[in-house]
């Protein structure tokens, strides 16, 4: 209690000891645990800061950069984009045999930024724990390790020894504990379990608008992870930035858990970066529409930096090249290159240079009286990191555009009708994509009556594929190595390819 009591006072934060009297042992023990986990000046600002946010009106909290006015953004360099769909074969080649190359030589990690509490989607479990209802019934976890697995093969191979590739999953306290009894229940999915390192981030409290910190229950604070951006203090918390080093890692791959289409450990991605001698990358997918939601990747007063859409002017959105492509066209995807030497660089020096990101939620309380209450409307401030805001330190940036329906299809949002980004629109880019790589390795589909169904490429986001063809990432995880398995035969649907 008295370090507890002696924290909450630097801090100005007394009141949220108001109901010790009410509390048991338990309670007491584990609410004094909570704050002292906690620094007293880092609590001081970080409710100011959103008690500063709270006071701004609607729409004017303050961004991460130095300056995003419109007027400070510049469109990408040509030089620094790559495109999947415009490379020729041969550069795609030479970048895959690159980077296939890098992961053999276990100079390359991935890692899962996986602490995010999933809100809009609303389950009470992590979201890679989520199955969106593919015929296989595989989880996001488990096609992901399963593409791991491929990548270490296609590498091994390569090489002729065996490829490490370790996977890093960044957890928060809400997904730890889970997403660890997931993995075991599992057997780690057939990875070696020293190859798997989960860590986890930190995490803060929520802030009313009054600048104090909220309470969700009598003796429980309302915390929130700290952004994915809170990624660099947890790989300093946990030493995994030596971990790596004594692994030989060199180039990290890092995504989001919620795209379905991810490729893990991209080797064109890594190739293409390498080979540039980037230290920083970013894979983007092109706008679907001018003014579609999505984070730009483009230069803020000569920075690299990824703008919300909501600080971009609709006239900047609509703006075209002469070739009529959009001027400001590069969607940010959460999938980045970041080699070991710059994670250092980042998490080292520039870490505290990072600003949180300000979100308006409805955050659960206690009133009063101790009853929970459910607000209607937002009533607190969670301050988040984002993993991106380092763009703006890389001295080499490199930016790889990829296609869409090849690469993006996050799970966000909760099933209702005409929602963007939920499992259905998941589960569908999947099976399309699927369905496409059987076409193009020379597999035909036959109807009922025995009569090839003629091929429909044509990807349609509400429909479903005219066949339900489901490919294990085991044996092919960009449509590799299928010809010998479908080349001219044919399938009566559904077609489960697994090794
Ligand atoms: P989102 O911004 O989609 O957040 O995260 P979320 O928490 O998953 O979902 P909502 O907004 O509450 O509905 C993008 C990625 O960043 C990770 C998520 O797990 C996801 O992979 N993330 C997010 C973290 O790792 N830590 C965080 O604190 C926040």
């Amino acid at each position: 209690m008295l370090a507890a009591a002696a924290i909450l006072a630097e801090a100005g934060q007394p009141e949220v000891l108001r109901f010790w009297p009410q509390l048991s042992e338990e309670e007491r023990g584990s609410l004094a645990a909570a704050v002292e986990q906690l620094e007293p000046a880092e609590l001081r600002d970080h409710c100011r800061a959103a008690a500063r946010a709270a006071a701004l009106p609607p729409g004017h909290e303050p961004g991460p950069g130095p300056h995003t006015g419109p007027q400070a953004l510049q469109p990408l360099p040509p030089g620094v984009v790559g495109s999947a769909a415009r490379a020729q074969p041969a550069e795609l080649n030479r970048w895959r045999e690159r980077g296939l190359q890098e992961i053999g030589e276990g100079r390359v990690a991935v890692l899962l930024l996986a602490g995010g509490q999933g809100t809009r989607l609303g389950v009470p479990y992590p979201k890679g724990m989520y199955d969106v209802g593919l015929p296989s019934g595989k989880t996001l976890y488990q096609i992901q390790a399963e593409r791991i697995h491929r990548v270490r093969t296609l590498a091994a191979e390569r090489t002729g020894r065996p490829c490490p590739l370790p996977w890093y999953i960044m957890t928060s306290e809400f997904t730890l504990g889970p997403t660890q009894s997931f993995f075991s229940q599992h057997g780690y999915f057939g990875l070696p379990q020293a190859d798997v390192v989960m860590f986890e981030q930190r995490m803060l409290p929520a802030v009313g608008f009054d600048g104090k910190v909220i309470l969700e229950g009598m003796g429980r604070i309302a915390m929130a992870p700290d952004g994915n951006g809170g990624l660099y203090r947890a790989l300093t918390d946990h030493g995994i930035l030596d971990d790596m080093e004594r692994r030989g890692v060199c180039e990290v791959h890092i995504y989001c858990v919620d795209n379905i289409l991810v490729k893990m450990a991209d080797p064109v991605f890594i190739g293409f970066c390498v080979e540039r001698g980037a230290d920083c990358g970013a894979k983007v997918v092109g706008k679907a529409y001018p003014t579609e939601p999505v984070g730009l990747v483009c230069l803020v007063d000569g920075h690299y930096q990824v703008v919300e859409y909501s600080e971009v002017v609709p006239a900047t959105m609509q703006r075209r090249n002469p070739d009529g492509q959009l001027t400001f066209n590069a969607g940010n995807i959460c999938n980045h290159f970041l080699t070991v030497a710059f994670l250092k660089a980042v998490a080292w020096e520039f870490e505290a240079q990072l600003k949180p990101h300000v979100a308006l939620k409805k955050v659960p309380y206690v009133d009063e009286d101790g009853n929970c209450v459910k607000p209607e409307k937002p009533n607190g401030i969670k301050m988040e990191k984002f993993v991106f805001d380092v763009f703006q330190f890389s001295k080499n940036f490199a930016v790889w555009e990829v296609l869409r329906e090849d690469e993006f299809s996050p799970l966000k949002n909760a099933e209702s009708v005409g929602a963007k980004d939920t499992a259905s629109t998941a589960r569908r880019a999947l099976l399309w994509q699927h369905y496409r790589w059987a076409l193009q390795a020379g597999a035909h589909f036959l109807d009922h009556s025995n009569n090839r169904m003629p091929a429909c490429t044509q990807l349609q986001e509400t429909d479903d594929p005219p066949v339900v063809c489901e490919i294990s990432p085991l044996i092919s995880s960009a449509g590799e190595g299928l010809e010998e398995r479908v080349k001219g035969r044919e399938f009566h649907p559904p077609l489960l390819l697994t090794e």
